[in-house]
């Protein structure tokens, strides 16, 4: 099989999962850093992540070892704003540099405005509950965007609102780990015209002209029977009407792609008459993809037994046919172009005796990813780009560092990268476009 030409080969990252350097260079705590120790598995911390702050340089060596043709990487808020309107030139020039560091190695920056490291000044006005955050997420895209638009051309607003804002504020699990059900109309609209206002700033001020995303942590249901045009239908319907078909997909997607207001279970009702300024007309749409809503523990299909099915090591199952679907059933609705901007799969890696990482799993699944994503783009459907979760292995916020998603093995107690199997397989697709998958 061969991808489209000038296709976006790359690997995904997240500031607060690898950069560590919590205090230097004039940067200020987020709420991820101040996380209570009894919220993150063994009582883990991200100050120090995988060292990327001081390792970038060989980190971007890698990449370029791997040939990989785009890199997705956030900014870290409290690093560019560390206090109420104060810019902190260091922080910024930080990834100034960065991005020079990747144009000369011919890698295509993508760059995530926020992927969850909300500074903890902002969160003492109260988040995302407090209207005051959209002046305060303004101030912080334009200073990025005046200082790299000139040079980075995609950007992604915002990474899983759905999961920055259900998890950490109403299951209580991801920072700032609150449990309010009921105000989930409320912080979904602070948030979406915080993103509505970002996507018009950065159309305004961009120096380079923009590619303006956002990524969704976007699934589907796979079909009973593929082949069966009305059980095809159910899946599709599924997809945006049922568990997380609802409140993954369409309570974010609808009021966003569409301008259409959605109500769910009676109490949620995300748009009123406000709906129409939500809504953004996108570039791009990003996907996180990994796992179908068949096997979701919040309405997913009934009777199923997960210990017969592959699973990795967060016990996600493995079934590569729901890249296709999501990839498919979103483009259906939403018909705006897509980019993968995560898609992996977590493993409890080790170096063996000769101090390889040999992660078969993954070369096996990503494999099989791809065919399942070269199958929508066979039928038509634009999808600009992969972006693999992840470049190396970092902190899995809660769940700490167990679970290993990289390309890259990272040994957190000396710093050192190895590059395990699945990176040379990668490397091999990318160098051949596909061809010898
Ligand atoms: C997030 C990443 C995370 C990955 C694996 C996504 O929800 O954007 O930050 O590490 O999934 O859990």
């Amino acid at each position: 099989m061969k991808f489209p030409e000038n296709f976006l080969w790359g690997a995904a990252t997240a500031a607060a999962q690898i950069e560590g350097g919590y205090l230097e260079g004039g940067r200020s705590p987020s709420i991820w850093d101040n996380a209570p120790a009894k919220k993150i598995k063994n009582g883990e911390n991200c100050h120090v992540a995988c060292g990327f702050y001081h390792h970038w340089r060989e980190d971007v060596a890698l990449m370029k070892e791997m040939e990989l043709k785009s890199y997705r990487f956030s900014i870290s808020w409290p690093r560019v704003m560390p206090k109420e309107g104060k810019v902190n030139e260091e922080g910024l020039q930080f990834y100034s540099d960065l991005v020079d560091e990747l144009l000369k190695a011919g890698i295509e920056p993508l760059v995530t405005l926020y992927h969850w490291d909300m500074p903890a000044w902002v969160d003492a006005y109260g988040g995302w509950e407090d209207g005051r955050i959209t002046a305060f997420f303004l101030d912080y895209a334009k200073a990025v965007v005046e200082k790299l638009s000139d040079r980075v051309q995609y950007w992604i607003t915002f990474n899983e609102p759905s999961c920055f804002l259900m998890n950490g504020y109403m299951q209580g699990v991801h920072a700032p780990f609150k449990r309010h059900y009921l105000a989930l109309p409320k912080f979904t609209k602070i948030f979406m015209k915080t993103n509505a206002e970002t996507v018009k700033l950065i159309r305004k001020i961009a120096k380079k002209q923009p590619k303006v995303g956002l990524s969704f942590a976007a699934g589907a249901f796979i079909p009973k029977n593929e082949s069966d045009p009305a059980s095809v239908e159910e899946a599709r319907k599924k997809t945006f009407y049922k568990g997380m078909g609802t409140m993954n997909n369409r309570w974010w997607m609808d009021p966003i792609l569409l301008g259409a207001p959605v109500s769910a279970y009676g109490v949620y009702r995300n748009g009123g008459k406000r709906v129409k300024e939500f809504k953004c007309d996108f570039d791009f749409i990003g996907i996180n993809h990994y796992e179908a809503f068949n096997y979701s523990f919040f309405g997913g299909d009934k009777g199923v037994d997960r210990s017969k099915l592959r699973q990795n090591s967060l016990g996600w199952v493995i079934d590569e046919r729901s890249l296709y679907w999501t990839v498919k059933f979103n483009y259906e609705r939403y018909r705006v172009p897509i980019m993968i901007t995560e898609n992996g799969v977590a493993l409890e890696d080790k170096p063996n005796k000769n101090g390889k990482v040999e992660d078969d799993v993954r070369c096996r699944a990503l494999e099989g990813f791809l065919i399942n994503l070269d199958r929508a783009i066979k039928e038509g459907i634009p999808v600009i780009g992969y972006q693999h979760w992840s470049l190396m292995d970092n902190f899995e916020w809660a769940e700490g560092y167990e679970p290993r998603f990289g390309l890259i093995y990272v040994d957190y107690k000396t710093g050192k990268r190895t590059l395990k199997k699945s990176a040379y397989v990668y490397k091999d697709i990318i160098s051949t476009n596909g061809e010898n998958i």
